[in-house]
């Protein structure tokens, strides 16, 4: 589709279990840009971070190995538009999705050293491209102010539980509807209330309501949005 400028950036926030994520993927692929997933540059600083057994209240070596971050995000046509992520040249597109992980982002996602590498390292990446839809919780209102296109993805938490409840049966991981309900809770309260970059709908970003909207529907209203703002 030649109808958007591919320097032009789309920024996709929203929390958990919103449906951002397939819906940032099926819009890139739609459009025939690249997507970035900035939760999965929290994540795999969290596993590094784990896995080389630092504290999570060591925020200098945490702010040192977010600087030196040897991260990829590299688009695969395996089933849909989607990425794998090689950390130190490693694939940790799984390992990045552990209970674990999820869990511990938090202690690294509200460190301001942090976010301002990551930042950085973000706008490199959407610099570097030719087109991108970026999704988090900051881009439209940090990462990316001046983005063209700006979107705030969000559902009710009930229809958020039953969704990231079918995501994780998928994967064949067995969690409780009262588990992920208290994971999202505290994610929720995490993401919105961090100082810095916290989860926020940027003034100017377009909200979806994605409650009683199939993927489809939604991927056709931000394009159609996107459509009409040409007009
Ligand atoms: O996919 P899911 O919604 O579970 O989360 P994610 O997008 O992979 O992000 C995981 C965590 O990283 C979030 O709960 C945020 O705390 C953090 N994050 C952030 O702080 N800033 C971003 N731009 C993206 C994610």
């Amino acid at each position: 589709m030649s109808l958007f400028k591919k320097s032009e950036a789309i920024s996709i926030d929203g929390p958990a279990g919103s449906g951002k994520s397939t819906v940032s993927r099926r819009v890139a692929e739609k459009l025939g840009f690249a997507y970035i997933d900035t939760g999965a540059m929290y994540r795999a600083l969290t596993l590094k971070v784990m896995n080389e057994g630092i504290s999570f209240d060591d925020e200098e070596k945490i702010t040192e190995l977010s600087h030196d971050l040897d991260l990829k995000l590299i688009p695969t046509t395996e089933g849909k538009c989607t990425i794998r992520v090689i950390l130190d040249g490693k694939d940790v597109s799984e390992a990045i999705r552990e209970l674990g992980v999820t869990r511990n982002v938090k202690h690294v996602a509200r460190i301001a050293s942090v976010r301002k590498n990551m930042v950085k390292l973000q706008r490199r990446m959407v610099s570097n491209l030719d087109g991108a839809v970026m999704e988090g919780r900051d881009i439209g209102t940090v990462v990316l102010p001046g983005a063209k296109y700006k979107f705030y993805v969000d559902a009710s938490f009930d229809e958020r539980v039953i969704r990231r409840l079918k995501e994780l049966a998928a994967k064949g991981k067995v969690v409780t509807r009262e588990e992920v309900a208290e994971d999202l809770k505290q994610r929720d309260h995490t993401d919105k209330t961090r100082k810095v970059g916290p989860l926020k709908k940027a003034d100017d970003a377009i909200f979806v309501d994605t409650t009683d909207m199939t993927i489809d529907e939604v991927v056709d209203e931000v394009v159609g949005y996107m459509r009409n703002s040409l007009r």
